[in-house]
């Protein structure tokens, strides 16, 4: 794996070929564009399935008689358990997919030597961390008497949005320091979902959740934390010349 970030031969700017860059403008100016009619009409089509559309998805009703009692209970104090379960359901997704960001960052790792400073002891303990936030928050659905395996409608959307993250991380040809990039934006979410979650936690009457999901919480301070730090420093290093990746 090549590691040092030099000037090459990126030909997708314009300013590459000043003659070949005046005929394309001079095409963008006169083309009409070919298709489905104007934005006007475009966002008009979108917001006719907007309209039309059925919900992304749905909680499942519990499959224990112990849920059931639970959620029965809870929705006579006038609280609605489908939504801690589908927030819930999120957090599990994402810290399983924090779990395969770290897991391919290993691989990286280890393939190839990054910049100094990043420790790869403790790129190994946050995966060990995330992967046992995952298992807290899979009993804590459990507890509730609810299916952990299923994909709630939160779920399913950071699934969507981690694609790309994932995509980043398991790309052979990035650097450790353009993986870091990707690993901080999943540690942002991470600390707020945690923050989030919590205050729901407390308002659904679960204080003993809360108080689990805390010890998480301080734990994605500190990923965020050490993450900002080796992202400084590899840019840092990239900077000056004949520094590797
Ligand atoms: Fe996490
Ligand atoms: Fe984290």
């Amino acid at each position: 794996m090549k590691t040092v970030m030099g000037m090459g031969r990126n030909r997708t700017g314009i300013g590459t070929s000043p003659i070949d860059a005046k005929k394309t403008i001079e095409a963008a100016e006169e083309a009409v564009p070919l298709g489905y009619g104007d934005r006007v009409e475009g966002a008009a089509v979108r917001a006719d399935y907007v309209r039309e559309a059925e919900p992304l998805g749905s909680v499942p009703p519990p499959t224990s008689l112990k849920g059931a009692a639970k959620s029965a209970a809870e929705m006579l104090t006038g609280k609605n358990p489908a939504v801690f379960i589908d927030k819930l359901g999120e957090r599990l997704a994402f810290e399983r997919t924090g779990t395969r960001l770290y897991d391919a960052l290993l691989t990286k790792m280890e393939a190839a030597p990054g910049p100094e400073g990043i420790s790869i002891e403790e790129v190994r303990r946050i995966h060990d961390e995330e992967r046992a936030h995952m298992d807290l928050v899979w009993n804590a659905i459990e507890k509730l008497g609810a299916d952990p395996t299923v994909q709630t409608p939160s779920a399913d959307i950071d699934g969507v949005a981690a694609t790309g993250l994932l995509q980043i991380l398991t790309d052979p040809r990035t650097s450790i320091t353009q993986s870091l990039h990707a690993i901080h934006i999943a540690e942002l979410a991470d600390n707020d979902g945690w923050v989030m979650l919590i205050e729901l936690a407390e308002q659904m009457g679960h204080s003993d959740l809360a108080a689990s999901f805390s010890a998480a919480l301080r734990d994605e301070q500190q990923h965020l934390a050490l993450v900002r730090r080796w992202m400084t420093m590899s840019t840092e290093s990239l900077a000056s010349l004949g520094a590797g990746a």
